[in-house]
């Protein structure tokens, strides 16, 4: 549980953040309405904001302006938004329910699913090459959000993912570099964007990087667990799909007490790196509360 103060805290930056991705997505009377609709479904549904929220928070904790920071965190949003879209079609993870709702392709098809993810993935680009602050800014946080996106990073990590369903068994050191690029990538991408326009030390970016690669895996491997012992009503996805797909993971091979153990210790690491940053009351809070969400 988040504290009241934590809680008002949170709500208010998901507010601003929500706010920014509405005006971003507010494309009306187009002859291609059909994917700009798609586009904002997809976006408005829902969704933790954890990304966001993290860009907004590292550039706080480096002492910038969190006002700089939002044309990177909607963006940021956007590309996690698409790769949801992605992953929900049919040739990846087939889901029908994302986000407390119908998934963008079971809405609209899968055709409109595919280019509302494409034109996510764009736009999010165009929105980071104009966020309005200094020429230097925009091409390091561009670079970031291309390197963390792509080949490199969640691309790379879903490919792994997927060929991963064809393997009789998998390593814990394979798995954990699946989880380390198709979830951690975008977690890491997030905090060094917001140590980037908060002009960070090189020392605020070396821990942001060990925080962000801990709570990558401690993210995901509770996404896993989830999965098996989650309430679909709450986590507002379906549950049981990674057994379906065949999917090997950290519950497959420690069981659910042995992968929160695991989080658990991947979380106090993540914790540990925030030691350097003077006012981290609330990236503690909310690190801490991720190890014990339900959704
Ligand atoms: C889901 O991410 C996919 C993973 C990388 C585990 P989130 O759990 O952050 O999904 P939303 O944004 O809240 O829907
Ligand atoms: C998805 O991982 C990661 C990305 C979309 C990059 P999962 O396939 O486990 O995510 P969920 O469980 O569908 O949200
Ligand atoms: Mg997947
Ligand atoms: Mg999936
Ligand atoms: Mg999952």
């Amino acid at each position: 549980m988040l504290s009241e103060k934590a809680e008002r805290h949170f709500t208010s930056s998901i507010n601003l953040i929500n706010a920014t991705l509405a005006d971003y997505l507010c494309i009306k009377h187009t002859p291609y309405q059909v994917v700009a609709d798609a586009m904002e479904y997809s976006v408005d549904i829902g969704g933790k904001r954890i990304r966001p929220l993290l860009v907004l928070e590292f550039c706080k904790a480096c002492g910038g302006d969190i006002v700089d920071a939002l044309p990177f965190a909607a963006a940021l949003e956007m590309i996690h938004t698409y790769s949801l879209v992605h992953d929900d079609l049919p040739c990846m993870d087939n889901d029908s329910l994302r986000r407390g709702k119908e998934s963008t392709w079971k809405k609209f098809g899968e055709t409109y699913g595919v280019l509302a993810g494409d034109a996510l993935l764009t736009y999010a680009f165009q929105i980071a090459s104009d966020a309005g602050v200094s020429d230097h800014t925009t091409v390091k946080c561009t670079r970031l959000l291309a390197n963390y996106a792509g080949i490199y990073g969640m691309i790379g990590g879903q490919t792994l993912d997927i060929q991963n369903e064809d393997a009789e068994s998998l390593t814990i050191e394979e798995l954990q570099e699946t989880h380390r690029l198709k979830t951690g990538a975008l977690i890491r991408c997030a905090c060094e964007l917001g140590c980037v326009v908060g002009h960070g030390s090189a020392e605020q970016f070396e821990a942001a990087k060990v925080f962000a690669e801990n709570l990558g895996l401690a993210f995901q491997i509770i996404d896993d667990i989830l999965d098996v012992t989650g309430d679909p009503t709450i986590l507002g996805k379906e549950v049981g799909q990674d057994l379906q797909n065949g999917k090997i993971t950290y519950v497959t091979l420690l069981g659910v007490d042995g992968a929160e153990k695991l989080a658990r210790e991947y979380t106090e690491k993540a914790l540990e790196a925030l030691k350097v940053f003077p006012d981290a009351e609330y990236l503690i809070e909310g690190t801490k509360y991720l190890l014990e969400r339900n959704k």
